[in-house]
């Protein structure tokens, strides 16, 4: 039996895939079962930001691993403490919770926003402002969450409490604002939703209103942050700090780990008993995760990052088949006039490259580290598929 086949036979179908068996990577390349190259322009969706097996990485986890690879969150790890210094340090905020995927970082910040409004003013102003074409994650409470209608279907009843404002519209904004919500939650580049960044203007009027109303902002950075743009958050390329900010994906190079960061008029929300998550803060993950901030704090990184941004912006739009290049830095979404995004995705593969969707357009989240003469080997693809 073939690995596809033993696969399907045991896994529920809940994914839609290619047939394309990975068995190892190395740097930007991963290799299939048959010896394949594939120049990588998806890093998992965003998660393996140093690339594949990066040597201060493996050796970061490894030596964890080694020591000591999990403890009950009964006890303290220093390098779990290690982990939360940096975090704080790096990211701007007071203190962090640790959980284990960007699902459970949102729950843990749409957690904080209700307690945090519920121990200041009492019942009943308990709502949260999310955007409509917004991706929060896949549990009830962050499908309930998220804006978008399609993922609203078959796991009825969702979790109460949620209000779609129109992304970049003001005065929807306004209008829905009122004293029963405690929270607006966004992402400042909509990711799933194609790779839309939210205009400076509404971003402005998101903390203006939330400051006056004693709301709190949530930035959900799980695929913005942790230098995806340019910068390590998001929110520092329009000039804002959420109250929370929810990080994971990128954050461990490649292993699970989902974070709530917090200011410091929120951080003590949390009590004994009030939340928590078995493997939450996993030493290994801790590892990893210590081994993607000193990389992405080493000097000048992420203005590499923006300039290999920009310098595949500039390539891609000489396509005529390009109609539009969105998103900020290294996340990437490609709007074609008249070819199928996912055809591309497939054509792109059986030619050695890994490329993603999102809606209707062709999504790049390349490993931060990609060199240029990887671009320039993934791009000669893109762009020769997308002339053909
Ligand atoms: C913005 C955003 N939030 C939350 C999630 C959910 O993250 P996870 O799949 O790790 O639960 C995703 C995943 O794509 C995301 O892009």
């Amino acid at each position: 039996m073939s690995t596809i086949e033993q696969f399907n036979k045991y896994v529920m179908p809940s994914y839609g895939r290619y047939a394309l068996v990975l068995d190892k990577g190395e740097g930007r390349q991963a290799v299939d079962e048959d010896g394949k190259q594939y120049i990588d322009f998806g890093s998992g969706i965003g998660t393996n930001s140093l690339g594949y097996c990066n040597e201060d990485w493996v050796e970061a986890v490894c030596e964890q691993a080694h020591k000591i690879q999990h403890t009950s969150n009964y006890y303290y790890t220093k390098v779990q403490a290690d982990f939360a210094k940096s975090l704080c340090e790096t990211a701007g905020y007071t203190d962090m919770f640790f959980g284990n995927s960007g699902a459970e970082a949102n729950e843990c910040a749409i957690k904080i926003a209700r307690k945090y409004s519920f121990d200041k003013y009492g019942k009943g102003r308990h709502n949260i402002i999310t955007l409509v074409n917004s991706f929060h994650g896949r549990t009830l409470c962050t499908l309930s969450a998220t804006g978008q209608d399609v993922f609203h279907n078959y796991f009825f009843p969702f979790v109460d409490g949620f209000i779609n404002v129109e992304a970049n519209n003001i005065d929807d904004l306004r209008a829905k604002l009122d004293d029963t919500v405690c929270a607006v939650m966004f992402e400042y580049v909509q990711g799933e939703g194609g790779v839309m960044a939210l205009q400076q203007d509404f971003v402005d009027e998101i903390f203006r209103l939330c400051a006056e109303k004693d709301v709190l902002t949530i930035a959900d950075e799980v695929q913005t942050g942790v230098g995806r743009t340019g910068k390590f958050l998001a929110g520092d390329n329009f000039g804002h700090k959420s109250d929370l900010t929810t990080l994971a994906k990128g954050l461990a190079g490649g292993i699970p780990i989902g974070v709530c960061l917090s200011v410091d008029k929120c951080s003590r929300v949390l009590t004994p008993g009030t939340h928590g998550s078995t493997f939450g803060g996993n030493p290994i993950s801790c590892a990893g995760g210590l081994a993607v901030l000193k990389k992405v704090n080493s000097e000048g990184f992420l203005d590499e990052v923006s300039k290999k941004g920009q310098y595949i912006r500039e390539k891609l739009l000489t396509s005529p088949e390009v109609a539009s290049v969105s998103g900020i830095g290294l996340m990437i979404g490609i709007e074609l006039k008249t070819k199928n995004a996912g055809d591309i995705v497939k054509a792109a593969l059986d030619k050695g490259l890994l490329l993603l969707t999102a809606k209707s357009k062709v999504r790049l989240l390349p490993p931060l580290t990609i060199t240029y003469e990887e671009i320039d080997k993934g791009l000669d693809i893109i762009l020769g598929l997308l002339n053909s």
